[in-house]
């Protein structure tokens, strides 16, 4: 199944993508990921974009694209994935319709006052991106991760700043693509405010699956 995650940013899309990867079989393809691991080697694409990223605003369209159309193009996507941060813009959505049509698009409904709430309090393991919360979903260790003992840290993104601009750069460029899909027929809602276990579960009964 070829599945887009849409929603505002700390809406879950990556938490509830690294449940559903387990269950689908699928690649977890998230750009926002792959923009981070290219800051963290200082590649050409990471010194090109970590300004921006820092500043919560959009990579080009152009460079996005060529990026996931070269992803889409590997042998593990071609029995699905999941794109989590991809499309973010209309042009980037007409281009993935050219190149690989999906099935449906998850559309991730949150209000602001809970974003700002799982956003304040995300930590990510720098080492496997493993993504924790301060209240909701603590590692054992201070600072350290659960899954690989790498450091625990706060995205330069989620400092408030950031996310004030992200939220507004959400609403004028990504939100417009809920009505571009559900237009297409293709676009299911999933309540994002429950805990984890109940918004997987309301993902399973939106998409008919059983496992
Ligand atoms: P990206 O990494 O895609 O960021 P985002 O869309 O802003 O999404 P987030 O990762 O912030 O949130 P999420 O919805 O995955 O929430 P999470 O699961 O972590 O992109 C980063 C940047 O890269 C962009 O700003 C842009 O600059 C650039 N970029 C990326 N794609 C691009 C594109 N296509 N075009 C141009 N530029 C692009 O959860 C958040 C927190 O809440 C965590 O702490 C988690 O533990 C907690 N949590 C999650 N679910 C629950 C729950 N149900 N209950 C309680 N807590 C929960």
């Amino acid at each position: 199944m070829k599945l887009i995650f849409l929603g505002p940013p700390g809406a879950g899309k990556g938490t509830l993508a690294a449940r559903v990867v387990e269950i689908l079989k699928v690649p977890h393809i998230s750009t926002g990921a792959i923009f981070r691991s290219a800051i963290a080697e200082k590649s050409p694409l990471g010194l090109k974009v970590q300004a921006i990223i820092g500043g919560g605003g959009l990579v080009d369209d152009e460079t996005t694209i060529a990026l996931i159309r070269e992803r889409l193009d590997r042998e593990d996507a071609r029995g699905g994935y999941i794109l989590d941060g991809f499309p973010r813009t209309i042009p980037q959505a007409e281009a993935l319709a050219a190149f690989s049509p999906v099935d449906r698009v998850v559309n991730f409904d949150i209000p602001d006052s809970a974003v700002l709430e799982r956003l304040s309090g995300r930590r990510v393991c720098r080492n496997c991106g493993v993504n924790y919360h301060i209240t909701f979903n603590k590692p054992k260790q201070e600072k350290v991760c659960d899954r690989c003992g790498g450091e625990v840290y706060t995205r330069d993104d989620d400092r408030e700043e950031a996310v004030a601009k992200r939220l507004e750069v959400y609403r004028a460029q990504t939100a417009p693509l809920i009505g571009f899909y559900r237009d297409q027929g293709i676009l299911v809602d999933v309540d994002a405010r429950p805990a984890v276990e109940a918004v997987l579960a309301a993902f399973k009964q939106a998409l008919h699956i059983r496992i």
